[in-house]
């Protein structure tokens, strides 16, 4: 039997200016399960997984989690509780030390109180494979790598039920980026979580996905398991993991 849907599109369409990003989008995350998203860059996957976020609002259609409506509107949606996100930009504050960063949820919700949250920072830290001596340090002290795994950290911190990781490999090297797909693959298959992950990177798609959905002018042009994309079930999936325009 299928998965329950956690996480759901419903014919989003999204444009700045006379831009229409997403149009008419429909996509189903399913309760526990890894969706990946490919496509062009610029088609509009970011904006996806914002709108699902409430940072973006649709101008038509609605994304829903657990058959709610996310309502950008109200900061306060408990929905958005139950989210862990990787941003593309990694998009850590550079005022605060690498565990205040990765404990920012657990400290602002006022939930705990600071020892017990570095704590849960430093255990996040192990377990993108860095050392606790990297708590009490600047972001700028960090390289591109760490700071993709300190990201991550902040993440998975709270456990939560959702994850939206947006380019999570890029830019690291073959063997940080095994640690991330593997991170991603324990928090999906030990915790349960749902995981939605856009990637460019195809040997990162086949480690974690269990199903792949491509995004083509605003739309999901098609959507299958890895079965499908080593088939060439359609020509511009084929044309994007192969790495070839689709005219060629
Ligand atoms: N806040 C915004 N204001 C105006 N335009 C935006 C905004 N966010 C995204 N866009 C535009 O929407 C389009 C899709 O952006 P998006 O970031 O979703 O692309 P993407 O598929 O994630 O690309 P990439 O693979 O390069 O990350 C782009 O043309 C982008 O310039
Ligand atoms: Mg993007």
């Amino acid at each position: 039997m299928a998965a329950p849907v956690k996480i759901a599109w419903k014919n989003v369409t999204k444009r700045f200016g006379s831009k229409t990003v997403l149009d008419g989008l429909s996509l189903d995350a399913h309760e526990g399960k890894s969706l990946v998203i490919i496509g062009g860059s610029g088609t509009g996957k970011s904006v996806t997984i914002k709108t699902a976020l409430g940072l973006i609002a649709p101008d038509k259609g609605v994304v829903e989690i657990d058959g709610r409506a996310v309502r950008p509107e109200d900061p306060s949606d408990p929905g958005l509780d139950q989210i862990g996100m990787l941003f593309q930009s990694g998009a850590l504050f550079d005022s605060l030390t690498i565990w205040e960063n990765i404990a920012f949820k657990l400290l602002k919700a006022g939930r705990m109180k600071r020892p017990e949250a570095r704590a849960r920072a430093i255990e996040a830290l192990e377990q993108v494979d860095l050392e606790p001596d990297v708590a009490n340090r600047a972001t700028r002290e960090l390289s591109g790598g760490m700071l993709k795994r300190a990201s991550l950290a902040r993440a998975i911190v709270t456990k939560p039920a959702i994850l939206f990781f947006d380019e999570p490999t890029t830019g690291l090297d073959p063997v940080t980026a095994d640690v991330i797909n593997r991170l991603i693959l324990r928090q999906v298959k030990s915790l349960g979580a749902t995981a939605v992950t856009i990637t460019h990177d195809m040997a990162s798609m086949r480690m974690i996905a269990d199903e792949v959905a491509m995004i083509e002018h605003g739309k999901i042009r098609w959507r299958g398991g890895l079965d499908g994309i080593e088939d060439c079930a359609d020509p511009a999936v084929c044309a994007f993991v192969h790495g070839r325009s689709a005219d060629e």
